[in-house]
């Protein structure tokens, strides 16, 4: 197997919260050289050099900087860290008819008939004290599937097949473990579990956690070539690896930064979000003046990287004809005038020349005039920050499901381009 995708799986496998993506790519980060920059410390740039920052734990800023002090303007690829999921209730466990049952609220657009079923584990950060009154956090992640959501059988509701309806209060509680007692100490689990991966860990209280179910099923090739890759989370850990491995590679010289940002399954809006002040933050902290800050964002683009729908086969008619992405033929550029893409014919042109230059294959996507569009951090960075933008991704099958279905070529030449728009020599601006 190819070792970028051999690589993916294992990121992937790895990664079943945005808080474990970042620290994941903060580990590659430091292996490939860059420093980490403390938010609440004076930054001491030096020039050229390699940096990243992170925020909430979940949010990653990483650059390559060979001009700070001038007006060059910055080479960005953005794509989010967070999938839809089921995260638990803070009141997590209820005993009921012999069970202790998990309650959990959808994060985001979640398909929700797939995650039943399912060999399902938990992971997740959780917010401790010590017994000197330090608070402290650590990340979780059960090494093995310690829920499962049972679907009711068929013989229970003989229309399950027709038009199968799921209530999400009711419906989707998790099976943890068989019970005959009527209480359960969910904070006394996690204490049990925090203390098994770390003995020493002085743990006077739980004081609140954000966990996770994920799919406890490795990533995989399928296709009688191994030609998909099948796997939770290609939303949008495929473009946050691929970028990555694309900032690593470069050499630029130009300054070059990725932004990965959490919550964007739910619109965005919070302090590590792309609707957050993050990125702003950053490059202003980077330009240090409105007047460079102003000079240098005329002259710079942000490549907005997240999956594209793939024409599925089976229902081909809900894609607009002409316009209908395979897989394994090159990144998807996304196009919606109503401003649901940030894509427009400049930043358009600027990225089909970097893929001709590279030898890259592209397509384009734009949605059926009947239907809804969907969105990216895209259109909210450019209003964000003003950074010409365009959307594009990788063509895949199955969005939002707990399995996704994405092609071992479009990695391969996502990374591929995405290094190419880091190195591309003949810039116009
Ligand atoms: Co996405």
């Amino acid at each position: 197997m190819n070792n970028q995708i051999n690589d993916l799986l294992g990121f992937l496998a790895d990664s079943p919260t945005p808080f474990h993506a970042v620290k994941n790519i903060s580990r590659r980060l430091e292996g490939a050289g860059f420093k980490r920059l403390e938010e609440a410390k004076a930054w001491d740039i030096k020039q050229p050099g390699n940096y990243y920052v992170v925020r909430n734990d979940s949010s990653l800023i990483a650059m390559r900087l060979d001009q700070v002090s001038g007006d060059a303007g910055f080479r960005m690829v953005g794509a989010h860290t967070d999938s839809p999921c089921l995260k638990v209730k803070p009141r997590a466990t209820q005993c009921r008819d012999g069970y202790v049952m998990l309650a959990v609220e959808v994060y985001g657009g979640a398909l929700l008939n797939p995650w039943f079923d399912r060999d399902l584990g938990l992971a997740g950060r959780i917010n401790i004290k010590t017994s000197t009154g330090a608070i402290t956090s650590r990340l979780l992640r059960t090494d093995r599937p310690v829920a499962f959501i049972p679907s009711l059988a068929i013989h229970l509701d003989r229309s399950a097949n027709e038009g199968r309806n799921i209530d999400r209060q009711k419906h989707l509680p998790a099976v943890l473990m068989r019970t005959d007692e009527d209480q359960h100490d969910f904070e006394d689990l996690l204490k049990t579990w925090l203390t098994k991966e770390e003995p020493e860990l002085d743990i006077a209280s739980i004081l609140s956690f954000e966990l996770s179910l994920h799919d406890c099923q490795q990533p995989a090739l399928v296709g009688l070539h191994d030609e998909f890759i099948a796997s939770a989370r290609l939303d949008n850990l495929l473009s946050c690896h691929a970028a990555t491995e694309a900032l690593i590679a470069s050499t630029g010289p130009v300054n070059r930064m990725i932004v990965l940002n959490d919550h964007e399954e739910v619109g965005s809006a919070s302090t590590s979000g792309a609707a957050g002040p993050f990125l702003e933050s950053v490059l202003s902290r980077l330009c240090r003046d409105h007047e460079i800050l102003g000079r240098s964002l005329e002259r710079s683009m942000l490549i907005s990287a997240d999956n594209a729908h793939a024409v599925h086969p089976n229902y081909a008619d809900r894609h607009e004809p002409d316009h209908r992405p395979l897989m394994n033929a090159g990144p998807v550029i996304k196009i919606n005038h109503n401003q649901n893409y940030a894509t427009n014919s400049e930043s358009e042109a600027l990225f089909r020349v970097v893929c001709e230059s590279n030898n890259i294959n592209y397509q384009s996507f734009v949605m059926r005039s009947d239907l809804g569009c969907g969105s990216t951090i895209g259109p909210i960075t450019a209003t964000r920050v003003g950074v010409r933008t365009v959307d594009i991704g990788v063509a895949q099958l199955g969005m939002h499901s707990i399995r996704e279905l994405a092609g071992v070529k479009d990695q391969v030449d996502l990374a591929h381009v995405l290094r190419g728009f880091f190195d591309y020599p003949d810039w116009p601006f």
